[in-house]
């Protein structure tokens, strides 16, 4: 008998997604062009379960179920449009196929029309939670075609992760609004990755081993402040390798690679005009830690500071940890705060409440906070940005005292905490009621006779500055 779902590339997250399904008791067909991955579809099958791999993209389509329902998992960019030009001619109209990649959006937008001329449906799917995440229950991130959407519901339905019960996929809204959503999603994922390194470099800095940095991301993880990245945090300390015989964390390179999702969040926020500014400074810390060589001489010219951090370490401890939570919320809020822009700008309709209810469970970014923003979000979907939200203000107030503490040891000691550095200013210019910028369109003004408005009347100025 045929079969009830198809993946297209067997790769770790293919693979761990269509065994999930089929240990939801669905029969699932994966196809790879590679044999060995093919093969280990089925050795790592549950027993039990009904899982086939096969190296024949004709072979899978032929065993699906009509509709078809063909999901695909291959690297982001072209190898997607080759794997459509493939699966086009062997698929029949009302087909529908889903991208579960990384793609970036304005490709999904070009693809599900083509894909629409020819008679198909095709939807792109955000999902997050890494290898163990898609095995066991990811947060997923539908939007686009909602007729597509509702014929495949009970299958992502299954497969997500489960927060109180309820599954963490919903529908998210027109258009390429799931891999939007999944976009911002890494963007606020970068963002709160950059933080929690800053942190790290603070409190080693005030002399911590591995093994006390462990007891206390392991302490804040297991508080307010849970969240999946602190958890992975605290396990990464005690990671011993064999290679060296010291921790792996104290071997590794500072060097951060990237595959772009983070980057594109920064440049659709500055066409959109938001301030996404912890998300710019964590892309472009990771540009400048590729810079070794450069850093390595510039250390040499430039001598830190001689001010040690900090007087009283188990008072540090706790600034830092207010301050990771501060700067966290904002990397939430510039993210919700540009889906919400977003969402309009693009026609997309993103139900901002089920995107944060989606990320609860299951992907990379999931935390405690997000329960109270789902809260925030529900009784009042239309606030633009989560800072105005009274319960999200109360987080932030109680933290700030510590947030500029750390800000003004880190900076004593000539530390690199461009993150929370960022966070602060995005508070303290989002909050402050004047702005110097008057200044920059007298400027504007003076040099480009660019016009401007004034505080008293209505209109637009233009004044012939004097020269003195
Ligand atoms: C997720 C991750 C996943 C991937 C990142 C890594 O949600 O599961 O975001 O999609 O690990 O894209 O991105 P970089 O390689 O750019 O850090």
């Amino acid at each position: 008998s045929l079969y009830e779902f198809g993946m297209i590339g067997l790769g770790v997250m293919g693979r761990n997604l269509l065994l999930n399904m089929a240990d939801h008791g669905f029969a699932v067909i994966g196809f790879d062009k590679d044999t060995e991955k093919a093969k280990a579809l089925e050795t790592s099958a549950t027993a039990g379960t009904r899982v086939k791999g096969v190296v024949s993209l004709e072979e899978m389509v032929g065993q699906l179920q009509s509709p078809r329902r063909i999901m695909m998992l291959v690297p982001a960019g072209k190898p997607v449009d080759e794997v459509l030009e493939s699966l086009r001619p062997l698929l029949a109209p009302g087909d529908i196929v889903i991208d579960g990649g990384n793609s970036h959006f304005t490709d999904t937008l070009r693809r599900v029309e083509r894909m629409k001329a020819a008679g198909f449906h095709f939807m792109g799917v955000g999902v997050s939670g890494g290898e163990q995440g898609a095995r066991t229950g990811p947060s997923i991130m539908p939007g686009g075609d909602k007729e597509a959407y509702d014929h495949v519901k009970p299958m992502l339905e299954a497969i997500a992760a489960k927060v109180n019960g309820e599954p963490c996929v919903a529908y998210l809204g027109k258009g390429a609004a799931g891999q939007y959503v999944k976009m911002v999603h890494n963007g606020i994922e970068y963002a709160i990755m950059q933080l929690i390194s800053e942190s790290y470099r603070l409190l080693k800095s005030a002399g911590l081993n591995n093994d006390q940095l462990h007891e206390v991301y392991k302490t804040w993880n297991a508080g307010e402040m849970q969240s999946f990245l602190l958890e992975i945090t605290a396990d990464i300390f005690l990671q011993p390798d064999d290679k060296s015989g010291q921790r792996l964390i104290d071997v590794i390179l500072d060097k951060a690679g990237s595959k772009g999702t983070g980057k594109w969040t920064s440049q659709e926020a500055m066409d959109l005009a938001v301030p996404v500014t912890i998300i710019d400074t964590a892309v472009s810390m990771r540009s400048i830690s590729a810079y070794k060589d450069e850093r390595v001489q510039a250390s040499k010219v430039y001598a830190e500071p001689k001010i040690p951090v900090p007087a009283e370490t188990k008072l540090f401890i706790d600034q830092v940890k207010d301050a990771l939570q501060f700067a966290t919320v904002m990397c939430y809020a510039q993210g919700m705060a540009m889906l919400h822009t977003a969402s309009e700008a693009h026609d997309m309709q993103i139900p901002l409440p089920e995107a944060v209810k989606v990320w609860r469970g299951g992907c990379i970014i999931r935390s405690a906070l997000l329960g109270t923003f789902y809260e925030a979000l529900k009784s009042a979907p239309e606030v633009p940005n989560l800072l105005l939200n009274k319960a999200v203000s109360e987080i932030v107030k109680s933290k700030e005292h510590n947030m500029r503490a750390v800000i003004v040891q880190a900076a004593q000691a000539g530390l690199p905490a461009a993150g929370f550095m960022a966070a602060l200013s995005y508070f303290d210019a989002y909050r402050c009621e004047v702005l110097p910028t008057n200044m920059v369109q007298a400027q504007r003004d003076y040099f480009g006779a660019h016009t401007y408005q004034r505080i008293d009347m209505p209109g637009s100025f233009h004044t012939n500055w004097q020269h003195h």
